[in-house]
C-alpha cells in the first residue's frame, strides 16, 4: 500500500519550505504520497505513516512552529517513524561536518524516541523579515547555504528506510 508521508516545516523567511518540498519530492519520486505542509497548519497525523519535521534555527532554538508541532502531536509521533531536520548555519559548515541538534531538539528527540536528525545550511537573503535578519544581510553575512544534493541524499535515505521497513526512532 502507498505510504503517506508528511513533511511538516517551520519557517519565518521561507527557505526551510523549499528544503521540505525537496524532501517530499524525493519521496514522491519513489512512489510515496508525500506532502510538505506548514507545521502550524497540521491538526492531525492520523492519515500519515511517517513524519519528517524540519525548522529554521532562531537564537539557538528550533522554529516555534516545530516546537509547538512536536508538543501537540507527541503521542502520535512517539508511535511512528519520525525524522527531524534543522536549517540554520549561514556558512558552509553544515556541508562539511555533522552539526548536532540544538538542546531543545535533542530533548524532543529523547522524549519521542527519535534517533534521526540532520542540520542543513540555511539561507538568508534580501527581503528577509526582522531587524537582525536585515542587519545580517546588509552586512554581507547572508547567502544561500542550502546544499540540495545533500538534502536529496538524506531524503533518499528516508525513502530506503521506509521501503525496507526499517524504523527510525
Ligand atoms: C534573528 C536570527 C537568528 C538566527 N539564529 C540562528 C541560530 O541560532 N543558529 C543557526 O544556525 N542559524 C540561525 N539563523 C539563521 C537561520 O536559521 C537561517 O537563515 C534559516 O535558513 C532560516 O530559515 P527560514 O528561512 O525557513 O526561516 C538566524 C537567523 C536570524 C535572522
Amino acid at each position: 500500500m502507498t505510504q503517506n508521508i508528511l513533511v511538516a516545516y517551520g519557517t519565518t523567511n521561507g527557505s526551510t519550505r523549499r528544503i521540505a518540498e525537496t524532501v517530499a519530492g524525493v519521496l514522491r519520486e519513489r512512489g510515496m504520497a508525500a506532502r510538505a505542509l506548514p507545521a502550524a497548519e497540521v491538526t492531525s497525523l492520523e492519515r500519515y505513516d511517517a513524519v519528517v519535521v524540519g525548522g529554521g534555527l532562531y537564537g539557538g532554538r528550533w522554529h516555534r512552529d516545530c516546537r509547538a508541532f512536536v508538543r501537540r502531536h507527541a503521542r502520535a509521533l512517539a508511535a511512528m517513524p519520525v525524522w527531524f531536520f534543522s536549517s540554520g548555519p549561514l556558512d558552509a559548515t553544515a556541508s562539511r561536518r555533522e552539526i548536532p541538534p540544538v538542546r531543545g531538539v535533542r530533548r524532543a528527540m529523547e522524549r519521542l524516541g527519535v534517533t534521526e536528525h540532520v542540520t542543513f545550511g540555511g539561507c538568508l537573503e534580501e527581503g528577509a523579515t526582522g531587524f537582525i535578519a536585515r542587519r545580517i544581510v546588509s552586512s554581507g553575512k547572508g547567502g544561500d547555504f542550502r546544499d540540495f544534493a545533500r538534502i536529496e541524499a538524506w531524503a533518499a535515505g528516508i525513502g530506503t528506510a521506509l521501503e525496507t521497513g526499517r524504523r527510525a526512532g
